[in-house]
């Protein structure tokens, strides 16, 4: 590969550490070029960014994501031999699963009760005292994520499982006691689980055969066979824990409003092409998800780089969403940029490119796309509230980062 820019230095773990989410980015753009080389842990790894890098990465002939997740990102995030490292057909019969619960009905459920939930929240939170919007985010979505899925949940338990979807995101990228505490959290997570759903399979609790708990349940694969009651927890597992973890975009919404308070004025107008252009800048422009791994499955070349089988490659997230040959002005935060947008499938890629259907594009979109739209309708219509002196920086070299304060808010009112 004499022709493709080499990352200074004999490992660059260190680098991605340092710079996180622009680690990717910083390089294309010093090297003028799409991707480049790198060695993270000990291996060769290609980096590349961009809507083109984005095409290739999401052709199957190309790429398997089979042998791409490291196996302490199984162990915390997504959980072992989960949809994510499949590939083929068995990913698609998987998937179809998935997306058959991800339908607009029920991304509006999920908003509806998204809303109650807040609605509900605000007697607890009048009288003066300050909350952490990030933490309330948390227990919101995992009452309506569990309540939705029909997993039975005591309001006393709320606090301690909403800590533990979040647990396991946070542990993605992290060293040390974050990781640690993502591993526990997924072991108890799964325990629960695999009791509620043999608690459905041996009748003896009845749940509505249109939930996602029925149907990861009682789903079969190819051949005809039920999931294995551990591998039905980590996939019903990979539909609460996401609808959680909006609670760090819920955070970023409200710093975008903070910031941006103009941007109220059009919220309040109920206006709402202007709502969901503001969730889309949302999704492009804070960080979240920083970057996605898979394989070669077999030899190619594509921009003069030879990709080996076997060789792990990375497609930056974060830098194709603030890649100036697709957007203008990127480090802008400006929510119009979405009135005449078309996208590609390959060019605004916060959860991921392509079809979902086809590839491993999120299948959650929808229902994140609701539930925070409910959520800024909420915070811009349904209350007032203060933003109290407080750090609300947020680290790029953090992955997953957040505002440092989570948000606080005081003096909430009723509007
Ligand atoms: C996959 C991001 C919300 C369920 C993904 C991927 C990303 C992503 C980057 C990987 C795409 C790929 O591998 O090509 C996000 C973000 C969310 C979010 C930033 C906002 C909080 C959700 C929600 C759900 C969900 C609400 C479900 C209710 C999934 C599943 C996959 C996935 C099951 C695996 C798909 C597959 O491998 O085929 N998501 N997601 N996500 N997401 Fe999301």
């Amino acid at each position: 590969n004499g022709q493709v820019p080499h990352a200074k230095g004999l490992d660059n773990s260190l680098e991605l550490m340092q710079d996180g989410y622009l680690f990717i980015k910083k390089r294309v753009d010093q090297y003028q070029c799409d991707l480049f080389e790198a060695r993270l842990l000990g291996q060769k790894v290609i980096c590349m960014s961009g809507e083109e890098a984005a095409k290739v990465f999401y052709d199957p002939e190309r790429f398997q994501r089979n042998g791409a997740l490291p196996k302490r990102v199984q162990k915390t995030l997504f959980g072992v031999n989960a949809i994510q490292t499949m590939d083929g057909e068995a990913h698609i019969h998987r998937k179809l699963l998935f997306m058959s619960l991800m339908t607009p009905p029920n991304q509006k459920r999920l908003a509806e009760f998204a809303m109650e939930q807040w609605q509900a929240s605000i007697p607890k939170w009048e009288g003066g005292g300050k909350i952490v919007l990030f933490e309330e985010a948390n227990d919101v979505l995992c009452r309506i994520a569990c309540h939705w899925a029909g997993i039975p949940l005591k309001e006393s338990e709320v606090k301690e499982r909403a800590g533990d979807f979040s647990a396991m995101v946070d542990a993605f990228g992290a060293i040390g006691p974050r990781h640690w505490k993502g591993r526990r959290a997924r072991a108890k997570a799964e325990k629960w689980m695999r009791e509620v759903i043999e608690e459905v399979r041996s009748g003896k609790l009845k749940v509505k055969e249109d939930s996602a708990l029925h149907a990861m349940a009682f789903h079969s694969d190819l051949n005809g066979n039920q999931l294995d009651t551990q591998m039905a927890a980590v996939e019903l597992i990979n539909v609460l824990r996401p609808i959680v973890a909006i609670a760090t975009f819920i955070t970023f919404s409200a710093l975008a409003l903070h910031e941006h308070p103009e941007c109220k004025e059009k919220i309040r107008s109920g206006d709402e092409n202007y709502l969901e252009m503001f969730v889309e800048e949302v999704r492009r422009y804070y960080p979240f998800a920083p970057f996605l791994g898979a394989r070669v499955r077999k030899d190619f070349i594509w921009n003069h780089c030879e990709f080996k089988t076997g060789m792990l490659v990375l497609l930056d997230i974060y830098g194709t969403n603030h890649d100036s040959r697709i957007w203008e002005n990127p480090n802008e935060f400006r929510p119009e940029r979405f009135k005449e947008w078309k996208s590609s499938l390959f060019d605004f890629i916060p959860q991921g490119g392509g079809d979902p259907a086809e590839g491993h594009r999120c299948p959650g979109e929808g229902i994140t796309v609701e539930i925070m739209k409910a959520t800024l309708d909420f915070l811009v219509n349904k209350i007032q509230f203060q933003v109290p002196a407080q750090d609300l920086s947020y680290s790029l070299a953090k992955m997953p980062t957040l505002p440092k304060s989570g948000f606080i808010m005081s003096h909430i009112m009723r509007k």
